[in-house]
């Protein structure tokens, strides 16, 4: 039987997922747990740079993995874990970290920007972020990693550290892992503040959540910034504009793109209405959704059980590699913690 290929992310927890996460990562996580071997973390370990109270830490831990659970992940299917309940991933991240270079740890492009928003606060775990993204990636030999656009310097950098392993200890031994996405350019969804991408901490309306409210969610989509209207046939539409389009493409059908789109090359284009669509659509891609967090956050047994099978099949896998690392770095072979 052919052997399935290795797919593995992640998620960290620092407030609900929004639109962004959903179509850059989650929605191929449910396609591919259907044909691959798949790993979904949360990435609890990561969420400490910012330095969350336990009880926030708890809290957000548990409202990704009922959002993941809501959005169609299967944890009978793919293995759904806490990155803290597999420790030895934090033993990688050590020995990857022996091998990674302050100069390039320092160019990295979030290391810079995250450095530049937390200036109090430019810890060592912000500068290492990759050597642990990289111990996610390969302590499970995955090959490929569904991420959005935002990833892909960092999945660089896993590459270069699973290569430099295997070339200092002269072993064929990681994989080369690489950002996915189903025959497409990697995706950057927007926000509605006219530029960037939708983000957790983007500001206040940038956002749209799984969990928003119906009300909560026309409100923010109403007011997106756009502009005062084309004044040419067929004129190219500027980067607010071109945002609310690459968001219907999305959730809206094709007629109703093409609908806002004529409406729009032929100057007769009416920005409330395209709101009311856009946010309508939204809307009835989240119900259910929504729905099904409620059921599940009902639900703190099967929250639990699924936390513990996916701790197990994690560390089954993860355990592994990691001895063998220890044995290949020259260790002796000896594990203490099965
Ligand atoms: P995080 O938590 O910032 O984002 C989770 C996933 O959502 C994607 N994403 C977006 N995609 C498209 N448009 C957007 N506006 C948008 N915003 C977020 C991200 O690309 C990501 O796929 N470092 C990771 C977590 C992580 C990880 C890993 C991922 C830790 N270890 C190993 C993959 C493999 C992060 O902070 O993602």
């Amino acid at each position: 039987m052919e052997k399935k290929e290795i797919v593995l992310s992640g998620i960290r927890p620092t407030g609900n997922l929004h639109l962004g996460n959903y179509f850059g990562a989650v929605k191929n996580f449910v396609k591919m747990q259907e044909t691959h071997t798949c790993f979904f973390f949360i990435a609890d370990y990561h969420s400490l740079t910012t330095h969350p109270t336990p009880g926030n830490l708890q809290q957000n831990v548990r409202q990704v993995l009922v959002e993941y659970l809501a959005a169609g992940l299967n944890p009978e299917k793919a293995t759904l874990y806490l990155q803290s309940d597999l420790p030895e991933t934090a033993e990688l991240y050590l020995f990857l970290n022996m091998n990674a270079y302050m100069g390039e740890l320092e160019r990295v492009t979030t290391f810079k920007e995250k450095a530049r928003k937390q200036p109090d606060n430019i810890n060592a775990g912000l500068l290492t972020y990759p050597t642990l993204m990289a111990a996610d990636i390969i302590i499970h030999k995955a090959n490929k990693v569904p991420v959005g656009k935002d990833q892909e310097q960092n999945l660089e950098m896993a590459r270069t550290f699973a290569r430099r392993f295997n070339h200092m200890y002269n072993v064929e031994f990681f994989p080369q892992p690489s950002a996915f996405n189903f025959g497409e350019e990697l995706v950057k969804i927007p926000g509605l503040d006219g530029s960037g991408k939708m983000g957790k901490s983007e500001g206040e309306g940038n956002a749209i959540f799984l969990m928003d409210d119906p009300k909560v969610l026309r409100k923010k989509v109403m007011r997106a910034v756009s502009d005062s209207g084309p004044t040419e046939i067929n004129q190219v539409k500027p980067e607010p504009i071109e945002n609310l389009f690459s968001l219907l493409k999305v959730v809206s059908q094709p007629d109703v793109v093409d609908y806002f789109n004529d409406q729009y090359n032929n100057c007769n284009i009416r920005y409330g209405d395209l709101k009311k669509q856009l946010a309508e659509d939204m809307i009835a891609f989240t119900a259910p959704i929504r729905e099904r967090i409620a059921e599940l956050n009902a639900d703190q047994d099967y929250i639990t059980r699924v936390m513990n099978l996916g701790a197990e099949k994690a560390r089954e896998s993860g355990r592994h590699t990691v001895e063998e690392v220890r044995q290949i770095i020259g260790f002796r072979k000896y594990y203490p913690f099965t």
